[in-house]
């Protein structure tokens, strides 16, 4: 093409779009030009001299990280005047630098330390006293030590750019520089954790990991978050079969770099010493620890006795259970029980939105999309707190690309604060406030809306019309609360509708309908706590529930088993954009197993045959009879994501807009999981409010 810049790097010969910077046009063909304070993504700080290269024709070294190129430019990247240079640049980092890297966090995975191997002098010149700072704590999660820091303002950025939060500041000049919180000595901010994670050294470190392993003893394990439904890959850090942390550098999955707390730091709810680790027996009253074999044989004899008198049964799943889970569970009511009384908390209402679509796949927006997007419709979410990443994406995509976001919502967001508009509605009017901005949304090229609970029923077919008429191309995005949201409304957790959203020829019962009914003989409770805010009117049901902790429905048990969490199976999840994604297990938690060989050791004993219970082969099923859900293995096999549309057509389900409600959790509470994670909790935020000011 001939608007393409031809240049030289090491005698290479390169082609790079104009624009391009010389640091980015040497990584094209393989050369390292060595960096600290460049980062793909933010904006250009030309701070720390680590990327000088020589540039023919130019009296002195150039500045790779800033420097675009140009049509025959000659670029030298290893010549000794460069090498010369990267030893002065990093003689310099290392003034005042404690080497203190057998103690530091960082060690291992420290950019300092890895340029100093790679291009540094192994000496110093230097013999003066080095200057000695106190190191802060600026929040349960965030560490500062100050000698440590070369001052490459990425944290600022990230904070800044990245999260919208605006938490960390410069002060001091010069050498005696520093980076400092917002408020005082201390952070109050989202606690994402994203600033230790850029920091290229250990200036910044976290209160999960600080002094406890190396990055080499652990086992990094890339695996789905499992507290929101956005679905960001987390590789955790294992050791010792205790998750240490949650990161994910190499910016693999949908989700890049980023995490949020919950993501990064809220996985200590695995070792609580609140698990469930023993089936529970009721006797006399009291649950009673008993073996697995006990309490298998007695949920199997029951479930048995209830349906050979045509007993009546009822199921609620879980919003956290694993796809295999889901599908293997509603098999098992539907199959064994023989029932659709199954169902589960529904926080989002996908399945009008697949209805008013009608197949329309390309109507679906990916995560992908929020990035790429032209123009951005945010209703009645508090984005940044419900959806850290989702809103992540948004404002890399104002940064990027100059997106128009608009915002309809009953309170102050953050997403006004990059908002062409925004809107402040009340109860029953987004509709309308959405209808106000006509003019402008109709001017856009094409359109994202992403809509939370306040928008269900036949609000979501009037939203598709009223998308329709715009006469641009529109997708959508129906927000859901947790990690698997999606998956258990996909896989059939419904009381009219099977997997893939197949018809049921006798609805049964829905959530709301369970709870109040009073002619139940057994109610199965899978990961869920419908027992939190009501009481079950089947006074006599027997209650057979699997769980992690002792919830307000664990406690009402009959049988009780303890459950293993997303971070100790295998199976995969269904995120908020319809994007499928594997779970791989990193721990184990003695005396909990995965929901889905509970089910499994339950048919067994059942003596009815419901297929293997293993996650691989379950998945087989399900890619086999759901429709959408035949995923390429290998996608799902490197740790990718592939979008499906469950359905080609009408969804036949009916419509309870009532019983569509999100928790509300915020950026600092995940339902049952956040009551049991300490990191969460103890931060100043915890429990954080939706619709708040952004914080300065
Ligand atoms: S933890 Fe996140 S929000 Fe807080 S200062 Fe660091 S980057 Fe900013
Ligand atoms: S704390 Fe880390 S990321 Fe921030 S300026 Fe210092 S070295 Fe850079
Ligand atoms: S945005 Fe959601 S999925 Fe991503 S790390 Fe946070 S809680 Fe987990
Ligand atoms: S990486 Fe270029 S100046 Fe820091």
């Amino acid at each position: 093409m001939s608007d393409l810049i031809h240049l030289t790097i090491d005698g290479k010969a390169v082609t790079a779009a104009p624009g391009t910077l010389v640091i980015n046009a040497a990584k094209q063909v393989g050369i390292e030009v060595p960096s600290f304070c460049y980062y793909d993504g933010l904006t250009l700080q030309a701070a720390c001299r680590m990327c000088l290269v020589e540039v023919e024709k130019t009296p002195k070294l150039q500045v790779g990280c800033t420097l675009p190129v140009a049509e025959g430019m000659v670029v030298h990247t290893d010549s000794p005047q460069v090498h010369e240079a990267r030893r002065g640049t990093l003689e310099f980092l290392l003034t005042n630098h404690p080497l203190d890297c057998p103690v530091c966090d960082k060690g291992g995975e420290c950019e300092l330390q890895d340029m100093t191997f790679r291009y540094g002098m192994g000496e110093s010149r230097f013999l003066e006293q080095k200057q000695h700072v106190d190191e802060q704590q600026w929040s349960p999660v965030v560490f500062y030590d100050k000698p440590r820091c070369i001052l490459c303002y990425r944290c600022v950025r990230i904070c800044d750019e990245g999260m919208g939060v605006k938490a960390l500041g410069v002060g001091n000049r010069g050498s005696v520089s520093i980076i400092e919180p917002n408020h005082f000595d201390h952070l109050e901010c989202d606690e994402c954790g994203m600033c230790i994670d850029i920091c290229p050294v250990g200036a910044l470190t976290s209160g999960t990991y600080r002094y406890k392993t190396r990055p080499w003893e652990m086992k990094h394990v890339g695996t789905i978050c499992t507290h929101c439904a956005d679905g960001c890959k987390t590789t955790l850090g294992v050791r010792n079969n205790e998750i240490i942390r949650g990161n994910n550098r190499d910016r693999s999955g949908i989700n890049g770099e980023f995490l949020c707390i919950k993501g990064r730091y809220a996985a200590d709810f695995v070792n609580s010493p609140e698990r469930l680790q023993s089936p529970m027996i009721r006797r006399n009253g009291r649950l009673e620890p008993v073996s697995w074999s006990v309490a298998l044989a007695a949920a199997a004899s029951k479930l048995k006795d209830v349906k050979a008198r045509n007993g009546q049964f009822a199921v609620i799943g879980s919003n956290h259970t694993s796809n295999e889970e889901n599908y293997y569970l509603q098999k098992f009511a539907r199959q064994v029980l023989g029932t659709n009384n199954i169902d589960h908390h529904r926080t989002g209402d996908i399945a009008t939105l697949l209805d008013a679509l009608s197949g329309k796949k390309e109507a679906l927006a990916t995560t992908a999309d929020l990035y790429d997007c032209k123009a951005i419709l945010v209703v009645s979410s508090d984005l940044s707190q419900q959806h850290p990443f989702l809103a992540f994406q948004i404002r890399a995509n104002y940064r990027h690309h100059d997106a128009h976001v608009y915002t309809v919502t009953p309170g102050p967001v953050r997403e006004q604060s990059i908002a062409v508009r925004s809107v402040i509605s009340v109860p029953g009017s987004e509709l309308a406030d959405v209808e106000s901005l006509r003019d402008q949304l109709g001017k856009e090229p094409e359109l994202v809306i992403l809509f939370g609970d306040a928008i269900k029923g036949d609000a979501i077919r009037e939203l598709v019309a009223w998308g329709d008429s715009l006469g641009i191309p529109v997708k959508y995005v129906c927000l859901v609360d947790y990690s698997n949201s999606r998956g258990a409304s996909d896989m059939g957790l419904s009381p009219d509708a099977g997997p893939g959203y197949r018809q049921v020829s006798t609805p049964g019962l829905a959530y709301d309908e369970i709870l109040a009914a009073t002619n139940l003989d057994v109610v199965w409770v899978v990961g869920a706590n419908p027992l939190k805010h009501t009481s079950l009117a089947a006074q006599n049901a027997f209650v057979i529930v699997q769980d992690l902790f002792m919830t307000e429905t664990a406690s009402r048990a009959d049988i009780l088993f303890p459950a293993a969490s997303a971070y100790e199976k295998h199976g995969t999840v269904t995120n908020v954009c319809g994007e499928v994604q594997r779970l791989k297990g990193g721990v184990q938690v003695m005396g909990a197993k995965p929901d889905l060989e509970i089910f499994g050791l339950l048919s067994k004993e059942m003596g009815v045959n419901l297929g293997m219970w293993s996650a691989d082969k379950v998945l087989e099923e399900i890619r086999h009879n759901v429709h959408g859900y035949n995923i390429p293995l290998p996608i799902l096999a490197t740790g990718g994501a592939a979008q499906t549309a469950p359905v080609n057509g009408r969804v036949p389900v009916s419509s309870r807009p009532e019983l569509i409600q999100s928790a509300r959790d915020t950026l600092f509470t995940s339902g049952t999981l956040g009551r049991y994670c300490k990191k969460l909790n103890s931060t100043l935020e915890a429990p954080g409010a939706l619709y708040s000011e952004p914080r300065p």
